[in-house]
Order: C-alpha cells, then structure tokens, then sequence
C-alpha cells in the first residue's frame, strides 16, 4: 500500500477520567498494565441506594468526593486513590482486589489510616449486601 496524505495515524488522548461505558471491558492503565473491569451487577445499584447513596451522592456533605449514585461504579473507582489522608489504598485495586478499599470498609472498621468501615460508623455489611460487593470486587482482574 502507498501511504498517501497525512501521516495516518493520530494520538489517541488518554483525557483524565475516561467515562467508559458499559463494564466487561479491558482498560489499560497508565503502566501500561491491563486489568478486566467487569460491569457493575445487578445486585449492585439497589444496594448503593439503600446503604450508601445517602451520602455518597453529588453535592452530599459527607460523600468524601465519591458518587455511588452513578452507573459503571466499577469503571469509574478502579485504580483511584483514597482521598483520605495519610491512606495509600485505591478505591478498588483490580490487581489485588482484596485490597480495594470499597471491599475493606464494607467489611467493618479499618484497621489503618483508611477511615471507618461502611456504611459510616457501623460495622459494616451483612448477608447477600457483603456477598455481592465481595464477589464483585473479587471479579476485577480475571
Ligand atoms: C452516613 C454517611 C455515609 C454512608 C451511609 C456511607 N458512607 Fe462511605 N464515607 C462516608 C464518609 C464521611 C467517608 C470519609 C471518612 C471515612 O472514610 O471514614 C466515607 C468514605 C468512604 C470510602 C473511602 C473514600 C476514600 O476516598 O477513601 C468508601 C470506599 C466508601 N465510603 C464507601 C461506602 C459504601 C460502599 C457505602 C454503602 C455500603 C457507604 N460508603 C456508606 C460517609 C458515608
């Protein structure tokens, strides 16, 4: 083939927060590493209503900056750090997902710099609630 006209090939800008649609994807990080996102379950978005979007919605005082409100949670935390101070964790770490923040604090008080277990000041979550964002969570990079 002859390459005629203008160099074919642009950039494809990497903008700040990518909005990726629908879950199941592959992203790539900035390491250059790939991690599977899967998609939000179903059990997911009732679950934040009921537990969690009292707080964690736009314009909240007490959201702490995270909105649970919106679809494609797991495509908008994963990789994100803590905006706590003094925390090193991310949100959610699809390449040590048990490491991920939204499955520590459910599960009960941190015992690190990381906050109180959620929803704020319980102990956590219970039954099928911790069995699904724990089965969500653990589903990141596989
Ligand atoms: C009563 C308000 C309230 C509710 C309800 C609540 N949170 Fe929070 N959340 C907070 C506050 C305040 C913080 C910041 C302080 C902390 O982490 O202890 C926070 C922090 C967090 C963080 C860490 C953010 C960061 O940048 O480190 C996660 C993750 C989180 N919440 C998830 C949840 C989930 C999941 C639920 C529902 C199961 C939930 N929260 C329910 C108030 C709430």
């Amino acid at each position: 083939m002859t390459a005629t006209g203008s160099g074919g090939n642009t950039a494809v800008s990497s903008g700040g927060n990518t909005g990726v649609s629908s879950g199941g994807m592959t992203a790539t990080g900035s390491g250059g590493m790939t991690a599977n996102i899967p998609a939000d379950p179903a059990c997911l978005a009732p679950l934040m209503k009921a537990q969690c979007t009292t707080c964690h919605a736009p314009g909240q005082a007490l959201s702490q900056g995270l909105d649970l409100t919106a679809a494609n949670i797991g495509s908008r935390l994963a990789g994100k750090p803590s905006t706590q101070a003094g925390c090193g964790g991310l949100l959610i770490d699809p390449t040590t997902p048990a490491n991920s923040l939204m499955l520590v604090k459910v599960k009960g008080p941190t015992s690190n710099s990381c906050g109180l277990g959620m929803p704020y000041g319980t102990n956590g979550l219970t039954g099928t609630d911790l069995q699904c964002v724990t089965d969500w969570i653990n589903s990141f990079g596989h």
